[in-house]
């Protein structure tokens, strides 16, 4: 088993696999019946991801049915500041719910693992299962991303209530991501030492940031934690997706590829791709189409992009409207090009 190669791990080293590696972020959920179905045997989403029999299930449902080459544990960003000891729930319909920083302090001296061990026993339950080409893939949300959900207490498209912070109480701010970045890093390793091969950190509200401080509060924190990650495991690639950095993609030297969102232009992303993989971007509502479209814009990426260090993959998350028959389609489509 040793032996198979993983075309996911080699085209993070810089190696040319044989055929072009895909995977899809949220390649786990709703739109898939299978996923639905183990949902609610659940109960809740939060029930879902701290138990390991499940969340191990619904990991691997995506990779039996369309084969893809890396299999990304089922968890959610949010279980951070869950573990260290902020109320969470998820509504229906209205997404993740916490109670506001604000309102009450996190207690100090927390012991995270408490909290996460099933995300780990999760981890070695899907990579004792997993095809021998596939890779498994551990994730975390990056420290700026967590701390807007922190902070307003819920999601949604501004981030109102973090900048505030970030400007109003800039030490508050700054312990904050500080407290953030050393639970990632000790929350990835643990992924690392359950079977995860490669680890992504996920900045979705990196967009949101000027300059000065996209590289103080998202480029510094996923570069210390990329290094602090590697300075214990130093062979585990790092993927970086700071959603939205459009010229500050190029900034990220300590990680070993970044994910595009779906405004990077081909040709920003052929510069990018000379000195670290690229990994993205096609727009999800593409795989919402299908059809004649969908195969256009597949395979413009695939000649574009497949020359060089690459991983396909969306510019963003599957949505709950896709069919999947498209994913299908998609995966088969990536893996025929050469
Ligand atoms: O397949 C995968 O990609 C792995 C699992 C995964 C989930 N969330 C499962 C999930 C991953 C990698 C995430 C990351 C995540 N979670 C991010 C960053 C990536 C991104 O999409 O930008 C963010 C911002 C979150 C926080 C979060 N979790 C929100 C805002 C929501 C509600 C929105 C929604 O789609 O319902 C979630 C819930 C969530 N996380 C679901 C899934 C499958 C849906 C929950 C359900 O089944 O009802």
């Amino acid at each position: 088993v040793s032996g198979t190669p993983k075309p996911l791990l080699q085209a993070l080293r810089g190696e040319r696999p044989a055929q072009v590696p895909i995977w899809l972020m949220r390649q786990a959920g709703r739109y898939l019946p299978e996923y639905r179905a183990l949902r609610a045997k659940a109960g809740s989403f939060l029930d879902l991801c701290y138990r390991p029999d499940m969340a191990a299930e619904v990991t691997l449902q995506p990779i039996r049915r369309f084969g893809m080459d890396g299999a990304i544990l089922f968890a959610d960003i949010l279980l951070i500041p869950h573990a260290l000891g902020q109320d969470l729930s998820f509504r229906e319909g209205e997404g993740p719910v916490l109670r506001p920083l604000g309102e009450v302090a996190l207690p100090e001296g927390r012991d995270i693992h408490a909290t996460l061990a099933p995300v780990y026993e999760t981890v070695a339950r899907v990579k004792a299962a997993l095809p021998p080409a596939c890779t498994m893939i551990g994730f975390a949300g990056a420290p700026w991303t967590v701390a807007t959900y922190m902070i307003a207490g819920r999601g949604g498209d501004d981030q109102v209530a973090a900048k505030r912070m970030m400007w109003g109480d800039p030490k508050g701010f700054a312990v904050l991501i500080a407290r953030l970045e050393a639970a990632t890093i000790d929350y990835l390793c643990r992924q690392i030492e359950a079977g995860a091969e490669v680890v992504q950190i996920f900045d979705t509200w990196a967009g949101a940031l000027p300059e000065t401080e996209f590289h103080l509060w998202c480029r510094a924190p996923i570069e210390r934690i990329a290094r602090g990650v590697k300075a214990r495991h130093p062979t585990v690639p790092v993927i970086a997706f700071p959603r939205g950095a459009g010229f500050h993609y190029a900034a990220f030297e300590d990680v070993d590829a970044v994910s595009l969102d779906g405004g990077v232009a081909m040709a920003f992303a052929q510069q990018l791709q000379k000195t670290r993989t690229v990994q993205g971007n096609l727009d999800p509502q593409l795989l919402v189409q299908g059809g004649e479209a969908m195969r256009a814009g597949a395979a413009r990426l695939l000649d574009g992009l497949a020359g060089g260090r690459y991983i396909f993959n969306l510019g963003h998350g599957i949505v709950p409207q896709t069919p999947p028959e498209h994913v299908g389609a998609l995966v088969e489509q990536v893996h025929a090009w050469r």
